[in-house]
């Protein structure tokens, strides 16, 4: 077992590594990139900056450091997100217009508390501590990953389009061919009968190791039928043969809400995809490589899509898309190995050839049939972070698995990410499921 020590040793490489991490990935960003605000659901990368910082400082310097000197005071109320236990905060809508402070004092903010909570660290500090640590890096790999997709976003409405990163000559994107899709059997009882199955994370509040969110708790029992689950996420190729059939022309496919969304933002395909006669697959998608013919993507996984149309897509095959729990249960069986940040393809790749399942971490986030809500005996931590995740529980939908932007260390099978079903600029895609009876 680790000592409190080490504990707090490993959490200060962690520490490091993380928040290495995020400025790296702000590398190829200039400073006017990172002020641009392109959506309602979008932060200005700086704001990711300054925000994630702001949570170390308020939720760890100013509750337990004494005579912690806060770098400047207007920055508590300035890059509070939501946290209304706190004080009143700017609407969101207003951190494109955080022009100032600038850049440089934001990464001054950044040094400042990062020494402060190296200093904490070097010094074997309490359990909570070590806990809100672990925490403040979960949200910080969070916050990179909406950098990431909100920079997508950024400059898919800049007139230029410009990469994020251009590839390199003779380089692509999906060179494999995906496997042709399977459908693995599942099974909680034995042979093949419905049976109690184990889902979520026991927390454990001595424990400083093995972090999980407190969406993730408690542990409990769920009754799940036999399913068979496919071996692949659906491919661009396959979503091409759904909008060719006139998938976004027949409301019979449609939840009634997802139908008034096709109707109202005019959707024709997803996010990002633009009919081009230019090439011969007559669609190009714009990447963070810039824009890429369908041709080129066709086998990769197809991203971008709300659950309204995963869910319309899954009907018009005939089949569901799978609950979080058979996701889980699988997941449960399956190693973390993926397409996932660390392997700098920033777009959903190919499935590989071999047997049994593909992409169950990495690629795409998959849309769920569940909706997002408190397990048995859910408990949102106390104080104002019990507003990290608990008051988000009506309206949405769960996804699971990471996606090609979400960094390894962060994802697990008992992860859950949850967005409204029309939610779109993450990248979302979809794994379709049936039951083993039909
Ligand atoms: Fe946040």
């Amino acid at each position: 077992m680790l000592t409190q020590q080490s504990t707090a040793a490993a959490l200060l490489h962690r520490f490091r590594s993380v928040r290495a991490a995020t400025l790296h990935f702000c590398g190829p960003l200039s400073p006017e990139d990172m002020m641009v605000q392109s959506c309602a659901e979008a932060s200005p990368v700086k704001w990711h900056l300054a925000h994630t910082t702001w949570f170390f400082e308020t939720f760890i310097l100013t509750e337990f450091v004494a005579g912690y000197q806060a770098f400047d005071p207007d920055f508590r109320w300035l890059f509070n997100s939501y946290y209304k236990a706190l004080g009143e905060m700017p609407e969101k809508k207003l951190r494109a217009s955080f022009s100032r402070p600038p850049l440089d004092r934001i990464l001054a903010y950044r040094t400042h508390v990062e020494a402060a909570i190296e200093r904490l660290l070097q010094h074997t500090p309490e359990d909570e501590i070590l806990r809100r640590v672990s925490l403040g890096l979960e949200h910080e790999q969070q916050h990179l990953e909406l950098a990431a997709t909100d920079i997508k976003h950024a400059f898919y409405t800049n007139p230029l389009q410009p990469s994020y990163l251009p590839l390199a000559p003779g380089h692509s994107v999906g060179h494999a061919i995906a496997p042709p899709m399977e459908w693995l059997p599942f099974s909680p009882g034995y042979p093949v009968r419905p049976g109690v199955i184990e889902i979520g994370v026991t927390p454990d509040p001595h424990s400083v190791n093995g972090f999980a969110f407190d969406n993730e708790t408690p542990r409990h029992s769920v009754y799940v039928a036999p399913f068979r689950l496919a071996s692949r996420a659906v491919t661009c190729a396959e979503y091409l043969t759904f909008i060719d059939e006139g998938g976004y022309a027949h409301p019979e496919f449609w939840l009634s809400e997802g139908w008034d969304t096709v109707e109202r933002e005019g959707w024709q395909a997803p996010l990002y995809w633009r009919r081009d006669t230019s090439n011969p697959s007559g669609w190009s998608i714009f990447t963070l490589h810039g824009w890429r013919t369908l041709g080129e993507l066709s086998e990769t996984p197809v991203c971008h899509l709300s659950y309204f149309e995963a869910d319309a897509f899954a009907r018009w095959s005939g089949h569901r898309l799978p609950t979080e729990f058979e996701w889980e249960f699988v997941a449960a069986q399956t190693a973390v190995h993926g397409n996932l940040l660390e392997s700098d393809a920033l777009h959903p790749r190919p499935a590989g050839s071999r047997n049994g399942i593909h992409q169950l971490y990495g690629d795409v986030w998959e849309w769920t049939q569940s909706p997002y809500t408190g397990y048995p005996g859910y408990k949102p931590l106390p104080g104002a972070l019990g507003e990290y995740n608990g008051k988000f529980m009506s309206s949405q939908m769960v996804l699971r698995g990471g996606s090609c932007v979400t960094p390894a260390t962060h994802i697990r099978a008992t992860y859950r990410n949850f967005f409204h079903p029309a939610t779109r600029w993450q990248f979302s895609g979809l794994r379709l499921a049936r039951d083993a009876a039909s």
